[in-house]
């Protein structure tokens, strides 16, 4: 990962939680940057990082099981201030000559945590006793020497213990659960390690615009990848401000685009990037290559090898091109975890294009200044640079495009339902004034059929799955309960407008256990 400049940071080393981004999130929250690093990472690198202190996640194995991820003991002599969590503080115990229990002790849910030195900078301002979540299956039985329990739960005589700087709650402050849990990260990052409060969006534009410079010599020409997305929009404005004249823009029509998607870029970027801005139409190279494939994975790479197939026949004809842009997201990494930071404790779910689809031997080097940063960072960043509201809050459009929501075999007719099925949805939710409230909304298709009426007649067609979402950062997601009447609207329209459509379904899984897109 990159640096990021000198700003101060909390490194959370990753036991394997799914959720162990959500402790960077409200750390980041706080206005200090945090980032995810291997369980394993070297005191070198943690040096190398300038971490002003460390956060140990949950995670799903015991201590005892083979191969369970500790952290490399030379990390606690480098003496910085230490959060463990669930997991982490049974990793802590065990490492520090305590004992940790298996079985019997499980506790789930809501507890009532006891604080029983409230002197101490932890629970500064936090009246005992308070709410906390518990999710643990082992617990500690016995303490390390030098030890102490400094709050409780009926369950856990040591809900939380400490000796010197180092710190271990068996609770989630991370999850809203826990009533004082953002308090008491704050008390972590500012009372124990005091970092400072220097993150902020104009800390985000410094702090990339800083790298970029360092990064591209004064005669290196860029190429961005532009899908006309917030991301992609975001990357483009911020090397342009470094570059200027020496940035190209690639727009490729992959054939598994939007609606009107094309025209859009053209209108908003053409003005901007004139000439530069290369429009190119690779969509029968995308298509055919994905003839007959159905399995999801093998269709995301697919379409990121082509992808590079085409920026690679740009560039050839640009000359010169040093550096391809992209505008790969921190949740982009952390879900193609093949290549992210976790990829030793999670699997992987999806590969995001843009990062599984690389080949080994790439003939540019990569420029991603937005890896560090989740989506709502980005809109901020994108405020800050001037972008048009409607590409800020333009829902997202996963890289892979229309593949990813046809299931089965990507057809000429099944783009052309969901093509315009979408558009549908979207008019629809525009119209109710709800478009900007949601993450995601629009519509796919698979190879299911069923029977309808048309006129007098009965006719067999294709089912589609309305999907709408909220979420904060796309690593969880709500389905949206949607009034009935616009759910109404949006199928008849759907089953009138879109011929070969004679059901419409609402899909009405969150994430998880589902995901966002259906593939
Ligand atoms: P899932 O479906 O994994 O999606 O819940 C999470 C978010 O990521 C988007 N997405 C992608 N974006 N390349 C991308 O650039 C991809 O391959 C990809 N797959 C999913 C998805 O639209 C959602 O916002």
């Amino acid at each position: 990962m990159r640096e990021t400049g000198s700003l101060e940071k909390i490194l959370v080393l990753d036991f394997g939680a799914q959720y162990a981004h959500l402790i960077c999130r409200r750390v980041r929250e706080l206005g200090v940057f945090a980032e995810l690093a291997p369980y394993d990472i070297s005191p070198d690198q943690v040096r190398r990082k300038k971490a002003r202190g460390l956060i140990f996640s949950g995670g799903p194995k015991s201590v005892y099981d083979r191969n369970a991820p500790l952290p490399k003991q030379e990390i606690y002599d480098l003496g910085l201030p230490i959060l463990g969590i669930c997991y982490g503080l049974q990793a802590l115990v065990f490492q520090k000559g305590g004992e940790v229990v298996g079985a019997g002790n499980r506790e789930y849910g809501r507890a009532s945590l006891k604080i029983v030195d409230e002197q101490n900078v932890l629970f500064q301002g936090i009246k005992s006793p308070t709410l906390c979540w518990m999710s643990h299956g082992d617990a500690a039985e016995s303490l390390p020497p030098g030890f102490s329990s400094i709050a409780t739960s009926d369950n856990s005589p040591f809900a939380a213990i400490t000796s010197g700087n180092i710190y271990a709650v068996q609770f989630h402050p991370e999850v809203t659960h826990t009533k004082e849990g953002s308090r008491i990260l704050a008390n972590f990052v500012f009372g124990i390690c005091g970092c400072e409060r220097n993150w902020s969006t104009e800390a985000m534009v410094d702090d990339a615009l800083e790298e970029l410079q360092s990064k591209i010599g004064p005669s290196d020409r860029v190429l961005c990848a532009l899908s006309g997305g917030v991301d992609s929009s975001t990357t483009t404005a911020l090397i342009e401000k470094v570059v200027g004249k020496r940035l190209y823009c690639v727009f490729v029509d992959n054939g598994l685009l939007r609606e009107g998607e094309r025209e859009r870029v053209e209108r908003v970027f053409r003005p901007r990037l004139g000439r530069n801005l290369v429009i190119v139409n690779d969509s029968y190279k995308f298509l055919s290559k994905l003839k007959g494939i159905t399995d999801p994975e093998e269709k995301r790479k697919i379409v990121g090898r082509e992808f590079i197939l085409s920026f690679e026949r740009v560039s050839r004809k640009l000359g010169k091109i040093k550096w391809l842009a992209q505008g790969t997201l921190y949740t982009d990494i952390v879900e193609s975890a093949s290549s992210g930071v976790s990829r030793n404790t999670q699997s992987v779910i999806k590969s995001h294009h843009n990062v599984g689809g690389l080949p080994k031997k790439l003939g540019f080097s990569l420029i991603e200044p937005l890896k560090d940063l989740y989506k709502d960072e980005v809109r901020k960043v994108a405020k800050t640079l001037g972008l048009p509201s409607d590409l800020i809050y333009a829902h997202p459009f996963p890289g892979p495009g229309l593949a990813v929501r046809i299931m089965g075999e990507v057809t000429n007719e099944k783009l052309r339902i969901v093509r315009i099925a979408s558009a549908i949805v979207e008019e629809e939710l525009r119209l109710a004034g709800l478009y900007e409230k949601l993450w995601q909304a629009y519509a796919c298709v698979g190879d299911d059929e069923a029977t309808g009426v048309k006129g007098d007649s009965r006719a067999v067609g294709h089912v589609v799955i309305v999907r709408v979402v909220e979420s904060v950062d796309a690593m969880t997601a709500d389905w949206t309960r949607l009034p009935y009447e616009i759910m109404e609207r949006i199928s008849n329209r759907i089953t009138n407008e879109v011929s070969g459509v004679t059901w419409v379904t609402y899909a009405i899984s969150s994430k998880p256990p589902a995901t966002i897109e259906p593939q």
